[in-house]
């Protein structure tokens, strides 16, 4: 099912292929594959000067191609939200695939276990019932589960909530058969919005000080941590250096979004959408690219080309922007929105206008896209 999904949308788009980005039918995902490689390039070699190794998250690009693209530049893996997202990219050739929240219901646990018979897939676990139910399915499936203990650094989300519980759960998960331990994860989130970078710092070095003492006392009960992922793009720098850290999870580097373009230096912005002007009274612009088009979680999107409005407002399928003598748009021209969250915005879409110097060269479905649905799309369930 991913290929028959993956053709047809190639298909159905096939015809923007040599059209120039801003000629494209409106709202449009843009993905600037030039920027994209080169935010690849400057993570590829920011990373080569510090401890960890990159596991990109996927949740914001969702796209095979660029994970291949980020593995063949030296990736270890990729990590993901969904067991869905896992699934297309393990069948996509990624061979170590860390699925880094817990799973749980019948059919995602059963899925999981069916395709890490057929690949390498680890999972993040932080309770004893949920580890019962993947050992339950990977036993069922004849496969093995690799999994992660997640421990709460200070977000507050997933994660067992101390050392001892962390030292418990390995105590159970070494007794079930079809799982294997192989380290922690610690995902510091609470730490990437914070804009000053010398608080920043010392957060984040508190959560790996806090998850470096739940290693030692995993040490201490038998328990080895060859796998230590953590890190994401707010500060893969920070906790990349961390020398009990094996890996970083960044992912919305690759696109930077007005959300985490200001917090890290040196990575452009790849991802647009583009939309048209449909509406022009005095000096309110109306864009066919609303909510419904664009992510609009905690920053709104800017206009690349008149960065310094704020739009007054995001409709459903409008967005408003009050101008002045510095804009010269018109009705009927074409403008490329810098989405203010990128996870939310490629998941509307269903295909990526994938354009190098300003022209579109290909077509990049976006798999699995949607609220979840993706398991029944490909046929898993
Ligand atoms: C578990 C986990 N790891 C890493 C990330 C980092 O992602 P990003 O680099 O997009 O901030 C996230 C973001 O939500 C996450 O949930």
């Amino acid at each position: 099912m991913i290929k028959i999904w993956s053709d047809h949308v190639r298909q159905a788009y096939a015809s923007a292929v040599g059209r120039s980005r801003r000629e494209l039918t409106t709202p449009a995902l843009i993905m600037d594959l030039d920027i994209a490689r080169r935010n690849i390039r400057f993570m590829t070699e920011r990373l080569s000067t510090l401890r960890a190794k990159l596991r990109p998250h996927v949740k914001c690009q969702k796209s095979p191609e660029l994970a291949r693209l980020q593995v063949e530049a030296g990736a270890i893996g990729v990590c993901t939200a969904t067991v869905w997202e896992a699934i297309v990219m393990s069948r996509a050739g990624i061979r170590d695939v860390l699925i880094a929240n817990q799973v749980g219901g019948r059919e995602k646990i059963g899925a999981l276990a069916k395709a890490a018979a057929q690949g390498r897939l680890t999972v993040a676990v932080d309770h004893p019932r949920n580890a019962d139910d993947l050992s339950a399915a990977a036993q069922a499936a004849g496969g093995k589960l690799e999994v992660l203990i997640e421990v709460d650094v200070g977000m507050g989300r997933g994660g067992v909530r101390s050392a001892e519980e962390a030292v418990a759960l390995a105590q159970h998960v070494a007794k079930l058969p079809g799982l294997r331990l192989r380290g922690v994860q610690g995902y510091e989130g609470h730490c990437m919005l914070e804009p000053d970078r010398a608080t920043r710092i010392h957060k984040a070095r508190a959560a790996m000080d806090y998850l470096g003492t739940v290693i030692d006392s995993l040490a201490a009960a038998g328990f080895g941590c060859e796998v230590v992922s953590a890190g994401g793009t707010g500060t893969y720098d920070i906790t990349g250096d961390n020398p009990r850290v094996t890996e970083i999870q960044a992912g919305s580097y690759v696109f930077m979004d007005n959300f985490h373009g200001n917090l890290v230096p040196g990575f452009s912005r790849a991802l647009t959408v583009l939309g048209t002007v449909v509406i022009h009274h005095g000096r309110t612009i109306v864009l066919d690219a609303g909510r419904k088009s664009v992510g609009i979680d905690f920053v709104l999107p800017t206009m690349a080309d008149y960065p310094f409005y704020q739009a007054r407002y995001f409709a459903e399928e409008h967005a408003l922007f009050d101008v002045d003598e510095r804009c010269s748009l018109k009705l009927g021209d074409a403008v490329e929105l810098i989405p203010g969250y990128a996870p939310t915005t490629v998941n509307l879409y269903d295909a990526y206008h994938v354009v190098e110097k300003g022209v579109v060269v290909d077509i990049w479905p976006i798999v699995p896209r949607g609220a979840g649905h993706g398991g029944l799309a490909m046929g898993e369930c």
